[in-house]
């Protein structure tokens, strides 16, 4: 912490840390960490090493979609293109705690936006550029952002994906919402609706109070900036020209470059906001997570010191997007604050062809890895041959996130990808695995190995990380000690935590503090060993980690429920060799339409094609199992135990199903699946 700039230190006695609360029953939950400290994230990520004569470390190697599509960005090169950003924000009225929105792939103007939005304050909040357009909608009404950083299109693989058609559909929805909200301010979701400021928040004033035009432009349509990609993407101007609108849409090429490139920094306080990420809950829509300034930046980059055991020469390489808070924390931030040398690439894995991204390896001689189990499975199904083409020897670090990892995959990533480490002389020359669990909620790693350090064993997150207090509890709430497994909680803060739900405080208190008096709830289950090891089993709520992504079953429901043909829907997962978990939903058609249907595969499609518009292809249902009715208590909720069991095969162990308001459902299901 020292080594960072601060304008204001934190009170040396951190009374309200001290008097930290996770017990609802004794009153409100409200996370502070250095209290009284002023500081901009920003700055500490680039003008500090600037400063210390580092301008040309290298910030980014850029790797495009294509072979041959390549940049490189010095810290001091990045610095100005941050600056010239910022201005421009400020120019368009962007302020301290107005927000941003972000719709952009994994070029180095993305996580650039996001440091010239923390420079002048400003909240940014990125929306994966994989999420549909109703997605991006959805995301956009509360409030309206300021501005919306865009990207004219992008290529994944050989297929061109034109994000500013998607937003400008997106923003024809915002604005209908708007319009809809001024008429009627009940109509949208009670939790979408308030203005916020975190600031605010912890005044404790209303949320009344905050409500209504401000004059700050946040009714109506955010001013958009759209980056030019023609040369990545092939997609020229003229491809865009349909959906422009003058006096809303500005091509960044037209305004950035003309920018000066200082900026002013805006000095931030402890707990202001830093940023707002959607994310999938089991209830309702996702919920924006808010994160703040000082707490946050000192989480992401500690853990990113000591778990990637951090060194001046190491070249890292975070294949998350930055549409995810792997993304923020270790693109963005974390290694930035480090001063490290990043490989930021737009493409896929397997484009051109299954071996990409070790032959990345060994072009910028990465030493750090990190990347998720999924996409682990996927290229080790593809064979070792395309490992094996490459040397990979600068590899020290093989870091995994987002799903638990599989002993086979954890072994092939050991064995196969990391088998040949140059720095080690004597003995067994593999790279060490560093297995994160973590969310963003947490913001930082919380249970993880430290390389070097912590013995490895295959397929567990190991030992909590620095001040990190994890515990396990029973089915009635109750602490287990010693091996064992239950529900994953922790104790008390740590820094990186949110703070609260965007615009709903009750909906975070609710969410994360109800369910176990006095405890975070994390929403997963664990196991933990004779050796104080624990071992993530996956998510006990009603969220499905597919491929490493958390969609909300309540969401993909909604999305079949909205098409015409569908009464109703229940959605569970099932286990996938690569994907981790698979969505598997039930479709109860509407009265008369059969089970199956007449033309089974067109109203599947049709259904599919529901899912992706709502959210996006990443929801798209594995298995769609017609049910002429669903498995209801005589209270009628869905007994969704019941449905797991069928859909995995497991019908001879349904357990007791007499709560059961018609057991005959079960039957019936059973014989219809794979029709
Ligand atoms: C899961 C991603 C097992 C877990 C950083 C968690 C993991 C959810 C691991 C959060 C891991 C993340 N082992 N499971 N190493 N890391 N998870 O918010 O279920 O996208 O609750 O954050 O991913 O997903 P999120």
């Amino acid at each position: 912490m020292e080594e960072f700039h601060w304008t204001k230190k934190w009170e040396k006695k951190n009374a309200d840390f001290h008097k930290w609360n996770f017990d609802l029953s004794k009153g409100p939950i409200h996370i502070s960490w250095f209290n009284g400290a002023e500081t901009n994230v920003c700055y500490n990520c680039l003008d500090r090493h600037v400063e210390a004569g580092e301008g040309d470390r290298v910030c980014f190697y850029w790797e495009g979609n294509d072979p041959g599509q390549e940049r490189t960005v010095t810290y001091q090169e990045m610095l100005d293109l941050v600056c010239q950003i910022g201005n421009y924000l400020r120019s368009q009225g962007a302020g301290p705690d107005d927000e941003v929105a972000i719709y952009m792939p994994m070029i180095p103007e993305l996580p650039a936006t996001m440091l010239a939005c923390s420079r002048i304050g400003a909240i940014f909040s990125v929306v994966f550029a994989g999420f549909s357009a109703e997605s991006l909608g959805g995301r956009l009404t509360s409030p309206v952002p300021k501005v919306l950083v865009t990207c004219s299109a992008v290529r994944r693989g050989a297929k061109p994906i034109e994000l500013k058609k998607i937003v400008d559909e997106a923003l024809e929805i915002v604005e209908q919402s708007v319009a809809t909200q001024a008429v009627d301010p009940s109509a949208s979701t009670p939790h979408m609706h308030q203005a916020y400021s975190n600031r605010r928040l912890a005044e404790g004033l209303s949320s009344a109070a905050l409500g209504g035009e401000d004059g700050s432009g946040r009714k109506g349509v955010p001013h958009v900036l759209v980056f030019d990609h023609t040369q990545a993407s092939g997609l020229g101007r003229d491809k865009f020209q349909a959906g422009w609108v003058e006096g809303r849409d500005v091509w960044w090429q037209d305004v950035i470059p003309s920018q000066p490139t200082t900026c002013e920094v805006t000095w931030r306080a402890a707990e202001d906001t830093l940023f707002k990420l959607y994310t999938s809950g089991s209830t309702g829509q996702p919920k924006g997570v808010l994160h703040t300034t000082a707490g946050y930046m000192a989480g992401i980059a500690l853990t990113y010191k000591y778990v990637f055991d951090h060194r001046p020469t190491d070249v890292f390489w975070c294949t998350a997007d930055c549409g995810w808070i792997t993304g923020h924390s270790y693109v963005s931030f974390g290694p930035m604050l480090n001063g490290a040398t990043q490989i930021l690439f737009e493409g896929i894995p397997t484009y051109p062809d299954a071996g990409r991204w070790w032959e990345l390896v060994d072009k910028y001689q990465c030493t750090v890895f990190y990347t998720a189990p999924t996409a682990i499975r996927a290229l080790m199904a593809q064979g070792d041959q395309w490992v094996k083409k490459y040397k990979r020897s600068s590899v020290r670090i093989l870091g995994t996130v987002g799903e638990p990892i599989n002993p086979e995959a954890w072994w092939w990533y050991y064995d196969v990808v990391g088998e040949k480490r140059a720095d080690i002389v004597v003995g067994e020359k593999r790279a060490d695995i560093v297995d994160t669990w973590w969310q963003t909620e947490t913001g930082m790693h919380m249970i993880t190995p430290l390389p070097g350090c912590t013995p490895l064993k295959a397929g567990a997150a190991s030992l909590p990380f620095f001040g990190v207090e994890p515990a396990l509890l029973d089915q009635a709430g109750n602490e287990i000690e010693g091996p064992g497994q239950g529900y994953l909680v922790i104790k008390r803060p740590w820094p990186a935590m949110m703070r609260t739900v965007a615009g709903d405080h009750a909906r975070f208190e609710q969410t994360y503090f109800s369910q176990y008096k006095g405890y975070y709830f994390t929403g997963d289950g664990a196991r933990r060993d004779e050796d104080g090891y624990y071992w993530i089993t996956g998510r006990v709520d009603d969220v499905i980690n597919v491929s490493g992504h958390r969609i909300g079953t309540a969401e993909v429901e909604s999305a079949l429920v909205g098409h015409h043909l569908c009464a109703e829907a229940a959605v569970v997962p099932l286990d996938h060799p690569i994907k981790g978990t698979a969505i598997y939903a039930y479709v109860t058609l509407m009265e008369g339409l059969g089970h199956p249907p007449d033309d089974p595969e067109a109203v599947r499609k049709e259904l599919v094609k529901a899912v992706r518009k709502a959210i996006g292809p990443i929801a798209t249902p594995d298995v769609i199992h017609w049910a002429p009715a669903l498995p209801k208590t005589r209270s009628g909720k869905i007994m969704r135990r019941v449905l797991r069991k069928i859909a995995s095969g497991h019908e001879s162990k349904l357990g007791d199903i007499s709560t059961l308001a018609d057991p005959g459902v079960v039957k019936a299901l059973i014989e219809l699946r794979g029709k």
